[in-house]
């Protein structure tokens, strides 16, 4: 008697734990971080307080627009190879004194310092500056062809890196603080 009574309020919890269990392994991974779609289809995801936009376009070329708040460089990285910056496709730019935009296609040379790519890449290149706000526009191919790139392909999850120096550093040497720059997996491009 006692026993069955257990079984009966026993059998509903079990239930609900199940339910809530598989609902709990179902969601997305906390690793993964919200990827919005914008209206003019462009995937985004805000890192480090930077906002970071990406599309591909004929099939085979990645548009990106990435904004900081910053009014020096600005980072994107796609890729990294090895330990930290090592290996990945590094992009970055900043608008100068004379507002004009200053952009380089560049890769991950060693765990902590970056290089100018032998091939430039970029293509539909823009950026603007307001407030301390930064913004830079560019494409490059998914598949470059570049030895110090890495081929991206549609749908497929990647590693983008982000990082933003601080306001004033118009350069691509000064580095980042440890809160202003990222390495994070990507569910699909
Ligand atoms: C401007 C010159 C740069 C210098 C001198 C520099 C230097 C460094 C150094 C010393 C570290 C190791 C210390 C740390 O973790 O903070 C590091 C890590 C890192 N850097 Fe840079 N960096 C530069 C630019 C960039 C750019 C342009 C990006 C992104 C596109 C970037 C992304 C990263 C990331 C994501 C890490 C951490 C990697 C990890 O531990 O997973 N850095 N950098």
């Amino acid at each position: 008697m006692v026993l069955n009574h257990l079984k009966k309020q026993f059998i509903p919890l079990l239930l609900i734990f199940t339910v809530l269990f598989i609902g709990a392994c179902s969601t997305r991974s906390t690793d993964d971080p919200e990827v919005s779609l914008t209206d003019d289809g462009f995937k985004s995801v805000e890192l480090i307080n930077m906002t970071i936009e990406w599309r591909v376009t004929q099939d085979t070329k990645l548009e990106v627009v990435a904004t900081a708040p910053t009014s020096g460089w600005i980072g994107i990285g796609f890729s990294p190879t090895g330990a930290r910056m090592s290996g990945a496709n590094i992009i970055m730019g900043y608008i100068d004194d004379s507002g004009n935009l200053q952009i380089e296609d560049r890769y991950g040379s060693s765990s902590t310092n970056h290089s100018k790519d032998s091939q430039d890449d970029l293509t539909n290149t823009s950026g603007s500056e307001t407030s301390g706000s930064t913004t830079i526009k560019f494409t490059i191919p998914l598949n470059s062809g570049d030895s110090n790139d890495r081929p991206l392909t549609e749908g497929a999850a990647f590693t983008i890196m982000a990082a933003y120096g601080d306001s004033g550093e118009d350069n691509y040497t000064a580095q980042h603080n440890s809160s202003k720059r990222i390495r994070q997996s990507i569910g699909a491009l």
